[in-house]
């Protein structure tokens, strides 16, 4: 048996290293490396070698079949369904409705099916699911959270689908340490991930995470998993957006929407209604940018406020945009169009709790600042898109006739774009004013005449 050994393990990325760091090497956070006892092996784990295959021989077997959810928005940010086999990490913050939406999936994929919730008794369930009016023939309900015992039943019942509600609660006696530290998760992903590619059973793994998705475990099962899922929301709006933030089977950044209700997740077809649904479009301060979700695009409303600041510093507050892309974006506003900044607290929002990640959202959120600093409203039927650059510039963008093509459909009538994307359109008509930029102070110009 091994001694016991002193390591350093990070609590965001889970990487573990023999000494302290203040900043960890592997994710570059600061202040997330703990102390931790190397836990002893129960016993020695024996080591099977496994025999390679050739390539052909696998090729000219039919690749199974996915197993669609028949909820349209999950089946797209999977990739298309659920892969046999594969591996799926569902995060999200506490009361999201994660064991919601993992119950709707089992029930929509009609496969034979394994629930096991270790947080929750059977009743409890049972609940919901009257609530959500889930009725399944083929699902197998377990309260077992003890790891050697799920793999038992999924031995035993051979279903092709388990969830594990949730990696938190659940144990391995091959490791002393308590439930949902990062050697026990550690230990029931590795055993679940052998599990899901012995027998070709596909799990979904359930995973909390803190506001600030800083847990330990699910950080750390990112790396094991075939994909990874977070469904994000919040207590004061009642849709809920699936993204998927990794996928070795389909593209990432895709994402699906939901309404959380009574009744469960229902699907929200056209989201950029929603998201542009409480609007004003006389104000100053606001400006729409079609963003590009994966393949999808959504028109997202992005709101700025700039108003004389109190105090000596001046605040910054972003929601849902990179605070230093927002820095970057008022020193283009000082250096450039000598709007002063300095001392001015500056507030921006992406309404409806959207997250944008996309430089082309830059010309957006430049604008509905400049709008409010000078409190002239942005045209209400433009949409603005590009990506600014330190020198004032206004680069090209990826997939623009997408993004305009949302736009015309919600009844947008221009479309402030860059100018070398506007070289690139390839349709003769969009059924949209093309207004091709290539400065900022070009664009304000366009836009506040
Ligand atoms: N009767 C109800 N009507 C409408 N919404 C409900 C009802 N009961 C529960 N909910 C919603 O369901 C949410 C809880 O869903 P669920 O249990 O799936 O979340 P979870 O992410 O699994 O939570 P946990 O982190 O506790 O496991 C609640 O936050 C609430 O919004
Ligand atoms: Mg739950």
């Amino acid at each position: 048996m091994k001694s016991e050994k002193t390591i350093f393990m990070c609590s965001s990325c889970g990487n573990d290293y023999p000494k302290w760091h203040g900043q960890c090497p592997a994710c570059k956070e600061w202040g997330t490396l703990n102390e931790f006892k190397e836990p002893k092996r129960k016993r020695g784990k024996s080591v099977t070698p496994k025999e390679s295959i050739s390539l052909n021989d696998i090729l000219q077997t039919n690749p199974r079949e996915r197993m669609p959810t028949r909820l349209k928005e999950a089946d797209r940010v999977l990739g298309g369904g659920i892969l046999p086999g594969s591996l799926i990490l569902l995060g999200g913050s506490p009361g999201v409705g994660k064991s919601t939406l993992a119950l709707q999936i089992i029930q929509g994929a009609e496969k034979k099916s394994l629930y096991v919730s270790a947080e929750e008794s059977e009743e409890q369930i049972a609940m919901r699911a009257r609530r959500l009016n889930v009725m399944s023939d083929t699902m197998q309900l377990s309260g077992e959270n003890h790891m050697e015992g799920i793999l038992n039943q999924i031995t035993l019942l051979k279903p092709e689908l388990v969830v594990i509600d949730s990696i938190q609660t659940v144990y391995s006696g091959e490791v002393d340490s308590l439930p949902g530290s990062v050697s026990q998760i550690r230990e029931c992903g590795q055993q679940l991930l052998h599990t899901c590619k012995q027998f070709g059973v596909a799990v979904i793994i359930v995973g909390h995470v803190t506001k600030e998705g800083v847990i330990a475990g699910p950080k750390m099962l990112e790396h094991m998993v075939d994909t990874v899922l977070y469904l994000e929301g919040d207590d004061r709006y009642d849709h809920r957006i699936l993204r998927s933030v990794k996928n070795r089977f389909g593209a990432t950044h895709e994402v699906g929407i939901f309404r959380m209700e009574e009744k469960g997740m229902i699907e929200v077809e056209n989201p950029s209604e929603i998201f542009l649904a409480e609007r004003n479009t006389d104000a100053a301060g606001t400006a729409v940018f079609p963003s590009l979700e994966g393949t999808r695009p959504i028109l997202v409303e992005v709101q700025a406020l700039v108003s004389n600041a109190n105090f000596g510093t001046p605040q910054r507050n972003v929601n849902g945009f990179d605070y230093r892309r927002l820095s970057m974006l008022l020193a283009v506003l000082e250096k450039r169009l000598n709007i002063p900044m300095g001392m001015r607290d500056v507030f921006v929002n992406l309404v409806g709790g959207m997250k944008v990640d996309d430089p082309a959202a830059d010309l957006s959120i430049l604008s509905a600042v400049a709008s409010s600093a000078w409190d002239k409203p942005v045209n209400a039927d433009t949409v603005l898109i590009g990506e600014v650059g330190l020198a004032g510039e206004v680069r090209s963008v990826s997939r623009v006739e997408k993004r305009l093509k949302e736009a015309t459909a919600l009844g947008f009538k221009k479309a402030l774009i860059p100018k070398a994307s506007a070289k690139q359109l390839t349709a003769k008509s969009l059924g949209i004013q093309i207004l091709p930029v290539s400065t900022v102070r070009e664009a304000l110009n366009k836009i506040f005449d």
